[in-house]
């Protein structure tokens, strides 16, 4: 009998992010010239688990280099917790069926920060997994990038430079929000890029005033208009100190009860967070005295074609995975190490998040051209 011909599963979970399309085909072109099979999953791991397939083929993966979103959709459905008939099941077995039904060898899962830890628990439940870093906040652990950043760092960048023609012209200040979930990456690279003369992060909790009084010292010496780059997950001091107590209680409790009443506080902050963006418009103009403007780049972060930059790193990152899976190499998340790519253990990415550090050169260099990053001086 012959050797049997690999077969790989692939699916994209988790928000959605330029050079998806690029990665799977990274993947895809890669897999059938080393002559294995490879199925298309919908839908994140839903797609595994209703066995909503798309095989994948020459003529499939042909001119979706350039193409925004994933050719596969996406979700945030999680094998463990997948709500199924209007009630949370644990979808895990069913997913293992479907991997043995479908005579797969591996499943190549491409996402961000959740992704690699649901990725770990199917790992840990018996199937051959491997993962490729993808998320527009680049937080995702041990990788030197994660594709799609790149190109939002431009989307958000460019923002900044048309904010500044019109802040420029009305002598206001514009405080635009920018994606990044927890973390201020994008916000501190597009801040920098794009010259903002206020970036705050969620690394660095600010403070209002110290905001205030950098815009002040502009106008005095004669610029009447600014551009506060914020990133979403950034909080004032008093706001941090009231989620991380939050937390902390809800570390500590031991009982429900106590465990109900920290989420529900926590579920509190995080709506009162919505609001932030404005409230800090608000705060900036009444403290300074110039009309404020609020600019919310939102999902166009995340869509379109992706930078030559993010092409180059999705099919080197696809191209290497497809490599290892010829090597039966699994367990492992394909980073971006220097010029080349590395597998990293699943164990050590799960779990954790890469934030800004705070001697990390961009913030340094934010401070060295006078950038205000929020801190009292
Ligand atoms: O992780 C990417 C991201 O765009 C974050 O920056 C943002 O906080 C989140 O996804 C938004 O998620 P959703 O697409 O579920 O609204």
């Amino acid at each position: 009998m012959g050797k049997k011909i690999k077969r790989i599963g692939i699916l994209t979970a988790g928000g959605d992010s330029p050079g998806l399309n690029a990665a799977i085909r990274g993947v895809g072109k890669t897999a059938l010239s080393l002559g294995m099979e490879i199925i298309g999953f919908r839908d994140g791991f839903r797609g595994l688990v209703e066995n909503r397939r798309l095989k994948l083929e020459k003529a499939t993966l042909a001119g979706i280099l350039t193409v925004g979103g994933t050719i596969l959709g996406t979700s945030r459905d999680k094998p463990h917790r997948m709500v199924v008939d209007g009630r949370i099941r644990d979808m895990t077995e069913v997913i293992k069926e479907n991997y043995a039904k479908w005579d797969l060898d591996c499943v190549v899962c491409l996402g961000g920060g959740g992704t690699q830890k649901n990725a770990l628990k199917l790992h840990q439940a018996g199937l051959n997994v491997i993962t490729l870093p993808k998320t527009i906040d680049n937080d995702v652990a041990l990788t030197d990038a994660t594709f799609g950043f790149a190109t939002a760092l431009d989307i958000a960048t460019d923002t900044l430079d048309r904010l500044h023609s019109t802040a420029h012209s009305h002598h206001r200040i514009i405080v635009a929000e920018i994606m990044g979930h927890r973390a201020g990456w994008l916000a501190l690279g597009a801040g920098i890029a794009g010259g903002a003369d206020v970036i705050l992060i969620p690394e660095i909790p600010y403070d209002v005033e110290c905001i205030a009084a950098a815009i002040r010292r502009r106008s005095k010496h004669g610029t009447n208009f600014s551009i506060v780059a914020v990133a979403e997950g950034a909080m004032s001091r008093d706001d941090a100190r009231a989620f991380d107590s939050a937390e902390k209680k809800l570390e500590r409790a031991r009982t429900l009860h106590d465990k109900k009443e920290a989420k529900q506080e926590l579920a509190a902050l995080e709506v009162r967070h919505q609001g932030n963006t404005l409230r800090l418009a608000k705060q900036l103009e009444e403290l300074t005295h110039l009309e404020s403007r609020v600019t919310i780049l939102g999902y166009v972060q995340r869509g379109g074609t992706p930078t030559a930059a993010d092409r180059i790193l999705a099919t080197k990152l696809g191209s290497a995975c497809a490599e290892l899976i010829q090597e039966d190499h699994y367990g492992v998340m394909v980073a971006s190490r220097g010029d080349s790519t590395e597998p990293v253990p699943l164990e050590k990415v799960a779990g954790k998040r890469k934030i800004v550090s705070p001697d990390h050169c961009w913030i340094r260099t934010a401070r060295n051209v006078g950038t205000c990053l929020g801190e009292k001086e």
